[in-house]
């Protein structure tokens, strides 16, 4: 074996009677998975009954605009349309280096707090199709280490915008893999109904999954999620299509909502909050009650839709905070979604892993023989406390190599009640 992981607990399939297991690899897959491992390795971590989970997944990102923050200018409201203005100011600024060199930094902070998969939304407005360029480089570039899935985002509408959905179109040619959209944006509510379908059909047509940037709006009769799962039934993209933000459904009539998730399951479209935006950016304009504007997510985990959480922003035009820690993110989705409950916290878990890990279409994703050896040691016990502590990754391997690994927190360990885990040694 190249590594094995001994001792280690997992989030959810475990043999009966065993607390722990070891985690055989080798050539960059699980080889074995075992409650113990009698062979050699070249290279071994003791997780000592500490979690090891398949990585952190974000579903959904921007990382054209990411680490950007100050650049032309702070955004002083904190507004949604302060930070759109500034994406405005920016965008003719941007350069290919720049763009590059940010991107590239926060895959290191990604690999580091254990996210090796992200799904990154890329505007495709601008007809030089500059951040397409640069975003395809980074993907070649973290691809050794971390998955990187881009969608062709028209975040000025593909009807809205001239020339847009040329621009979407020449970007899946050059290796864009998802087709996105953003419907409540258009003029009206034929056109954005009109964008559902024509990029749907678009999508149908090459074979590829669709990620919308959908009802982002406190409007309760912004309705698109209702188009978006009708053209994915009426196309046979069952599986395949996301509806990301939703935020409109939160303050949608119930009994409408009550066809509505019913509709979304039959056809197996996926949503994808972002709870850290969501909170921070809806209800801006409300006074008291001051609405959240997070989509429904136990409801919609209750009907059996695949729900995940994703980052969206780091330090850009919307959002000056976040480091890439899909931990903090969970946390959020837990406390505005009131999932406190014990399978609905570790619901949220799922949320930042193994349901994402579905809506990319990550094949090889698990902690079991055969999947890629992409794993992430983390210093807390079960998944509820690696959210509550926002646990410390303590080693992070992907295809089969240790590419970042940290001591454990004394502090966060202190907490957890775990005083004699303060001698973890995480290598031999
Ligand atoms: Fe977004």
């Amino acid at each position: 074996m190249d590594l094995i992981i001994r001792r280690a607990v997992l989030a959810h399939t475990h043999p009966a009677g065993h607390p722990s297991v070891d985690i055989g690899i080798e050539g960059g897959r699980i080889a074995a998975v075992e409650p113990h491992l009698a062979a050699a390795a070249r290279e071994e971590i003791d997780a000592a009954g500490a979690l090891v989970s398949a990585p952190f997944v974000d579903a959904h990102f921007h990382m054209d605009a990411t680490l950007s923050y100050g650049l032309p200018r702070v955004n002083t409201s904190g507004t949604l349309l302060e930070g759109i203005a500034l994406w405005g100011e920016l965008k003719p600024q941007l350069t290919q280096e720049a763009l590059i060199e940010r991107a590239l930094q926060y895959c290191d902070w990604a690999v580091a707090r254990g996210l090796l998969a992200i799904r990154s939304h890329v505007d495709v407005c601008d007809g030089r199709l500059l951040a397409v360029e640069a975003l395809l480089e980074v993907k070649r570039r973290v691809a050794p280490y971390l998955d990187l899935q881009l969608v062709a985002f028209p975040q000025d509408g593909v009807l809205r915008s001239p020339g847009a959905f040329d621009n979407l179109k020449r970007a899946i040619a050059m290796g864009v893999d998802v087709v996105g959209g953003i419907p409540h944006f258009e003029r009206t509510m034929a056109d954005g109904a009109e964008s559902v379908r024509l990029l749907c059909e678009f999508a149908a047509e090459k074979g590829l999954r669709v990620d919308m940037h959908c009802d982002e709006s406190d409007d309760p009769l912004s309705r698109h999620i209702e188009t978006l799962a009708a053209q994915t039934h009426r196309l046979g993209l069952h599986g395949r299509v996301a509806g990301s933000h939703l935020t409109s459904m939160h303050s949608m009539d119930n009994y409408y909502v009550s066809k509505l998730i019913p509709l979304m399951r039959e056809s197996g479209v996926a949503a994808i909050a972002n709870p850290l935006i969501n909170i921070t950016l809806q209800g801006r304009s409300d006074t008291y009650p001051k609405r959240r504007g997070m989509t429904r997510v136990p409801e919609l985990m209750a009907a059996g839709v695949t729900v995940a959480f994703g980052h969206d922003c780091v330090m850009d035009p919307w959002y000056s905070f976040g480091s890439g820690d899909m931990l903090e993110v969970a946390h959020m989705g837990l406390h505005v979604a009131q999932m406190t409950g014990t399978d609905a916290s570790r619901a949220c878990f799922d949320a930042v892993t193994v349901n994402a890990a579905s809506i990319l279409g990550l094949e090889d994703y698990g902690v079991a023989p055969g999947c890629a050896a992409n794993l992430v040691v983390l210093d807390a016990r079960d998944p509820i406390e690696a959210i509550r502590l926002r646990a410390a990754r303590l080693a992070v391997v992907s295809r089969g190599r240790v590419v970042s690994r940290q001591p454990a927190q004394r502090a966060a360990l202190a907490l957890a009640g775990r005083p004699e885990s303060v001698d973890f040694r995480l290598h031999r």
